[in-house]
């Protein structure tokens, strides 16, 4: 029998529409109040692509946390869409995992329990070998080989965070989103952490959202910085590519013409 082959030729920027991994259109998000309804984010489109990591940028109160919050399935979409996959978001799932500024961890618990309480869930058909190979594998991965059986109130802020990393990558999500998740870090110890993400990141090959308020964050990190407008009814203003190879060296980026020119273009926009 002949078989043909179904092809999706919606077409946008050179991109078919399964080349995507997140598909948002249309998105309204309005909270009601007191006073009447607030328009956060009204009519924002924004695409990104399978394996590309975007970052997120705009003044506090703009509402970054929503859109993220939303993607995540956590916070109810008022209009529009949003496609993860290929399947719309209705609510939260195994196949996004988000990660806060404050991993949020069981203090009692050692790291290797607290990964594994997300990993019994997700992989609850794989024999307790696997799963115990999966928790201890991203721990390594992380940083924290030595530190796995340490109860979480006794790691530092920065341990904790690489927790949290591992626990949210552990969960093999196809999109993961992190709101913040250095914002309470000194800049060393947030260095070390945007180096471990973004290694992590790379070898898993899935899609990454982050927001940050930090411009340079912002371009070490991302294929590409997403500009948001202040709200009320904020959309995406502008993006920038962040033409970098990979890997990149932080020094090395410091030293290069083109770092100066994208960090003028988000200072500037954010000034405006
Ligand atoms: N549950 C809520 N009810 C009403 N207003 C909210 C709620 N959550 C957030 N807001 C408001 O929505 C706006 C965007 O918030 P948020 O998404 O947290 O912004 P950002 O993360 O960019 O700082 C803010 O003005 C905030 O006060
Ligand atoms: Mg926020």
């Amino acid at each position: 029998m002949e078989t043909k082959e179904i092809k999706d030729t919606r077409e946008h920027n050179g991109l078919f529409r399964h080349e995507y991994m997140l598909d948002i259109s249309g998105l309204n998000k309005t909270y009601p109040t007191p006073n009447g309804d607030y328009v956060v984010l009204d009519d924002l489109d924004l695409k990104v692509k399978k394996e590309e990591f975007i970052s997120i940028i705009g003044h506090s109160g703009c509402g970054k946390s929503t859109l993220l919050t939303m993607i995540a399935g956590l916070n109810e979409i008022s209009k529009g869409t949003i496609i993860a996959g290929n399947k719309t978001v209705k609510g939260a799932g195994p196949d996004r995992a988000v990660i806060f500024q404050s991993p949020s961890l069981f203090p009692w618990m050692t790291a290797y329990e607290n990964v594994m309480i997300g990993v019994k869930q997700v992989f609850a058909h794989g024999s307790k070998k696997e799963r115990d190979d999966i928790v201890k594998y991203y721990l390594a991965k992380v940083g924290l080989e030595d530190s796995m059986f340490k109860k979480a109130k006794d790691l530092s802020q920065g341990m904790q965070q690489r927790v949290g990393i591992a626990r949210a990558f552990a969960l093999k999500p196809k999109v993961l989103l992190l709101d913040e998740p250095f914002g309470m870090l000194d800049s060393l110890t947030r260095g070390e952490l945007q180096d471990v993400l973004v290694e992590v990141w790379n070898q898993e090959k899935i899609t990454a959202v982050m927001i940050t308020h930090d411009v340079d964050e912002s371009i070490l990190l991302a294929d590409r910085v997403i500009m948001m407008t202040s709200g009320p009814r904020a959309k995406v203003g502008d993006i920038l590519e962040i033409d970098f190879e990979r890997p990149r060296d932080r020094a090395a980026l410091l030293d290069h013409p083109d770092y100066y020119k994208y960090r003028e273009h988000l200072i500037n926009f954010l000034e405006h």
